[in-house]
């Protein structure tokens, strides 16, 4: 794999800068976007005299934990443009979560706001490894999505030619990257792997295309996963993170020259790391809940929003940002069996630490009389036979229960025997009968 650290000159000067200077930038920022929220969102004036804060009272960083949250069904309650603190002919583009729960989420950006999220999404794909010139294949969704158009916008403003695939038709995607030679690829992983295997019907080598870089997010994976990506494609495999409640894509993203975790954008959002339960900040580097607040948003700020999203914060390394580290899971997506609590990446480590068995999988949850059983539902590798297949399965059960300490039942079934996604792949199917 080619080296693509960054030379000399490349990065943003607030990339590099000192923490006291990105502090003080944060601090002036946070002021601004908390008064713009309060003087402009109801919601927020609302939200902030019931808890009895002003903006003004914000002197110090630390003095945010002393403002309310923001959680979805804000969001929701709010639908479609309460949430908005401009007039709704300043926004110049919309997007809107799927809503498959009640009604859908709706985000609203000014230009400056596109900008910024261009220069997050450029900055993620140039810490990934990519420069000016490079052509980009981009596979996330285009639409109502954020994945699609985020990407794009960031590419371009970086000075890539933008290949705008979108999600789906996988022989055709595989067509492109053979005929346009691309040197980066952004999409969800689920769906690269989707995407390797048509390579491998077509007889084409995964390794031998000429891809350097994929640049994958919008779901949970793991580093093992990482590594078969790498070794299936033989290019970097680096994470970018988002969500469109807080702008999409970019608000964090991992460098290649370290591979250890995201870095947060933070001149543009605050993190802070909270007890899902007690929604009280945790100790340095203690995993919780992820929140947000924005610092420059003009169409739709939004101020300590719960993302649901589980990790931790730690120090920054390749940049003086501080990073997360790859997210376990959602709050929402937690698996809990018989008092145990588990994520499907937990499951996908074990998956990649058995070598017969190939990274498609879902955890089946059911309901046997009063209890709630989990099958793990995962397809053998290709040319693996009958009584190995069998093998794998004993293996990856014995696994789990002790690494996790939970009993499950494992189902090991033919290649192409689990769903396939154009996107974000859904990890659990929960076939529990209705209480
Ligand atoms: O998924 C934005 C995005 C698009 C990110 C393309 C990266 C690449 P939403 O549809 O609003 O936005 O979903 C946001 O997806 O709260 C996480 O639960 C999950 N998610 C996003 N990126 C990652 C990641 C986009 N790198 C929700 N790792 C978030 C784990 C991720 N989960």
């Amino acid at each position: 794999m080619q080296d693509l650290s960054p030379r000399p000159g490349e990065l943003e000067a607030i990339e590099t800068a000192s923490v006291d200077e990105l502090r003080s930038l944060q601090l002036q920022r946070l002021q601004w976007s908390l008064k713009h929220a309060y003087d402009n969102v109801p919601h927020y004036r609302k939200a902030f005299d019931e808890a009895g804060v002003h903006p003004d009272d914000l002197k110090d960083l630390s003095d945010l934990s002393k403002f309310p949250f923001t959680s979805k069904a804000d969001l929701r309650e709010n639908y479609p443009f309460g949430m908005l603190a401009v007039p709704r002919d300043q926004v110049s583009r919309v997007h809107a979560s799927s809503g498959t729960t009640g009604r859908p989420t709706v985000v609203g950006y000014t230009k400056d706001d596109l900008d910024m999220w261009a220069t997050v999404v450029a900055r993620s794909i140039r810490a990934a490894g990519g420069r000016p010139g490079d052509m980009l294949h981009n596979a996330y969704g285009y639409g109502l999505f954020t994945g699609g158009l985020g990407a794009h916008a960031g590419a371009e403003k970086l000075g890539c030619t933008v290949v705008p695939v979108s999600g789906g038709m996988t022989e055709r995607q595989v067509q492109l990257i053979q005929d346009f030679k691309p040197d980066i690829i952004m999409v969800t992983p689920s769906y690269m792997l989707a995407v390797i295997e048509e390579m491998e019907r077509q007889g084409i080598d995964p390794r031998s295309t000429s891809l350097k870089v994929g640049i994958f997010g919008a779901e949970p994976w793991t580093n093992d996963m990482r590594h078969e990506m790498e070794q299936r494609l033989d290019m970097h495999a680096v994470d970018i993170y988002g969500l469109s409640e807080v702008i999409g894509p970019g608000v964090a993203s991992e460098c290649v020259e370290t591979k250890d975790g995201l870095t947060v954008w933070e001149d543009h959002f605050y993190p802070e790391i909270v007890d899902p339960i007690t929604m009280e900040p945790v100790a340095e580097g203690e995993e919780g809940e992820l929140v947000f607040t924005s610092l420059t948003k003009q169409a739709m700020p939004i101020v300590r929003y719960r993302t649901r999203d589980l990790t931790r914060l730690l120090p920054g390394t390749a940049r003086t940002m501080r990073r997360i580290e790859k997210i376990t899971g959602r709050t929402d997506d937690m698996i809990i069996l018989r008092g145990v609590n588990l994520f499907p990446t937990q499951i996908e480590e074990l998956i990649l630490h058995t070598p017969e068995l190939s990274p498609h999988f879902q955890c089946v949850l059911g309901r046997q009389g009063i209890l709630d059983d989990m099958t793990v539902r995962v397809e053998q590798r290709d040319g693996v036979s009958a009584e190995s297949a069998h093998a794998a399965a004993m293996t990856l059960k014995r696994l789990v229960k002790s690494k996790i300490g939970v009993t499950v039942a494992v189902d090991v079934v033919q290649p192409g025997g689990v769903e396939r996604s154009n996107g974000k792949m859904r990890r659990i199917l929960d076939n529990r009968p209705q209480r």
